[in-house]
């Protein structure tokens, strides 16, 4: 099994997704389920070949599945989800087989990815926070009106 999946088959990657999904069943605004998860991967590993930037798919995979596992915390605890993702990445990253050095710069990615401009961000934590907003269908969402994100930050189409 690849460290992907391993990472898909951890019991606190499940536990937390699923908790994270139940939470969020009667969401109307974006949710953060698996789908959520995929289409950051995705975006973010096709910038990574188009720009040519020095990101494993591995490491792509593995901070965009674990970006948002922290929102069971966030919802029930508040502690800020990128917070709690963090540390859960640091739980489960080791496990997984990720080398220190992998962990320590996906765990900063995680705890970058609310902020914009936050100072010295790496490849990986531009890529997980351009990925996490440009993915939104926002011109397709009937919660768009009452969402709060500000209008010039919602995507108007498929520009990327
Ligand atoms: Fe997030
Ligand atoms: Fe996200």
């Amino acid at each position: 099994m690849n460290r992907i999946d391993h990472i898909l088959d951890h019991p606190l990657f499940r536990e937390r997704l699923a908790r994270l999904e139940a939470l969020e069943a009667d969401r109307a605004f974006c949710r953060h389920d698996l789908s959520h998860l995929l289409d950051v991967a995705r975006l973010m590993w096709i910038w990574v070949l188009e720009e040519d930037l020095p990101v494993s798919r591995e490491t792509v995979y593995a901070a965009a599945l674990l970006h948002d596992l922290g929102r069971a915390d966030q919802l029930e605890r508040g502690i800020p989800h990128e917070e709690a993702g963090a540390e859960l990445a640091l739980k489960i990253l080791p496990e997984v087989g990720f080398t220190e050095n992998a962990c320590e710069e996906i765990r900063d990615a995680i705890l970058g990815h609310r902020r914009s401009g936050a100072a010295a961000r790496s490849p990986l934590g531009e890529l997980l926070y351009r990925a996490d907003k440009a993915c939104r269908p926002c011109w397709h969402c009937p919660a768009s009106a009452a969402c709060n994100w500000p209008d010039e930050m919602k995507n108007t189409g498929i520009t990327r």
